[in-house]
C-alpha cells in the first residue's frame, strides 16, 4: 500500500543507491496523466504532487480520489503529495482523505511558530501513516508553487536541526538558493550549506525549484544529501505552450482531446529529461 512508510522506503532507497525521486507539480488531469505515463514507460519511482491552490480548486476530494486510483494502478512506486500548504488544515484535510505524503509550509513564520505548526501536521499525521515535510530557510523566485523575493532565504544548520528534532517531521526542504519560476541566469546553489544540513540531520532533504537548475547542478546536490527533486513550472509551461501552438496552427473551436494529447506527448518528454537528470530511470 502506498502510504508514508511506502515513501520513507522509497526515499531511503534512493539515498542507498544515489539517485532522487522526482516530485513533478500538476495542475490538471492532462499534465497528472502524462507525468504517470512517463515514469511507467521510464520504470521510474515518481511523486506527483499539486500545490494547496490546486488541491482547493480541483477539490480535495476530487483531488485525493484521482491519487488514490492512480497510486493502485500505477505500475511504478508512485506517491500523490499535497505540496507547500501553509494552512495546517489543508495537510489535515489531506492527511484525513488519504494522502500518504503532505507538506506544511510554514518557513515564512518564525522559527517557533514553524516548529508548532509542523507538530500539529505530524500529530495529526502520525495515525494514519503519512509523511509530512517541513521547509527551512525559503525557496527563492516567484512561480506557481510560491515565491520570496528577500536576501534572508539561506537555511541555518542550528534552525534545521531543532525544526528536526522538536518535530519528528519525515522529510525537509532546504532553502540554499534554489528558485520557483524559471531563474533568471544561473541558479547561485549553497551546496556547503546543503552538505552541513546533511551532516546535521538525519532525514531526507528536498530541493525545491527543479525547472531550469543545470543537470551539474542536480547531480552535485544529489551527492550532497537532496533525495527528492521538486518540478513544477516546466510542467505547467510546457502543457500551456502546447496548447497555444496547436490552437494558433489550427485555428479556434478545436475538440480539447485532439491537443490534449499532443501537450501531453510534450510534457512526457520534459518528465522523462528529469527522470533521467535525477538518475530515477529504471530505479521502480
Ligand atoms: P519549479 O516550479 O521552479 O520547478 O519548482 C517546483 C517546486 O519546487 C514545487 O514545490
Amino acid at each position: 500500500m502506498n502510504n508514508g512508510d511506502f515513501l520513507r522506503d522509497m526515499l531511503a532507497k534512493a539515498d542507498r543507491e544515489g539517485y532522487a525521486v522526482p516530485s513533478f507539480n500538476y495542475s490538471c488531469a492532462w499534465d497528472f496523466l502524462a507525468i504517470i505515463e512517463a515514469a511507467e514507460e521510464e520504470k521510474a519511482p515518481v511523486m506527483v504532487a499539486s500545490h494547496a491552490l490546486v488541491f482547493n480548486m480541483i477539490t480535495p476530494e476530487i483531488n485525493a480520489a484521482m491519487g488514490a486510483a492512480a497510486m493502485a494502478k500505477a505500475n511504478i512506486p508512485l506517491i500523490h503529495h499535497l505540496d507547500h500548504s501553509d494552512e495546517v488544515a489543508i495537510c489535515n484535510k489531506a492527511i484525513d482523505l488519504g494522502y500518504p505524503s503532505v507538506m506544511i509550509d510554514a518557513s515564512a513564520l518564525s522559527l517557533e511558530d514553524n516548529i508548532s505548526a509542523v507538530k500539529e501536521v505530524v500529530e495529526h499525521a502520525k495515525s494514519n501513516k503519512v509523511c509530512v515535510e517541513a521547509e527551512i530557510g525559503k525557496i527563492k523566485g516567484r512561480g506557481y508553487e510560491g515565491g520570496y523575493g528577500g536576501d534572508d532565504f539561506l537555511a541555518q544548520v542550528d534552525d534545521a536541526v531543532r525544526l528536526v528534532e522538536d518535530t519528528g517531521v519525515d522529510t525537509l526542504a532546504v532553502g540554499i538558493g534554489t528558485a520557483h519560476g524559471f531563474y533568471e541566469g544561473k541558479p547561485e546553489i549553497h551546496f556547503d550549506r546543503l552538505e552541513e544540513i546533511n551532516a546535521a540531520v538525519d532525514v531526507p532533504l528536498v530541493l525545491h525549484g527543479g525547472s531550469g537548475i543545470p543537470e551539474a547542478d542536480i547531480r552535485q546536490a544529489i551527492k550532497g544529501g537532496i533525495n527528492k527533486i521538486n518540478v513544477g513550472t516546466i510542467i505547467h509551461c510546457t502543457l500551456m505552450n502546447s496548447f497555444r501552438k496547436d490552437l494558433i496552427e489550427l485555428g479556434d473551436n478545436q475538440f480539447t482531446l485532439d491537443i490534449a494529447r499532443p501537450a501531453m506527448d510534450e510534457v512526457k518528454k520534459v518528465v522523462k529529461g528529469w527522470i533521467r537528470k535525477c538518475m530515477a530511470d529504471g530505479k521502480a
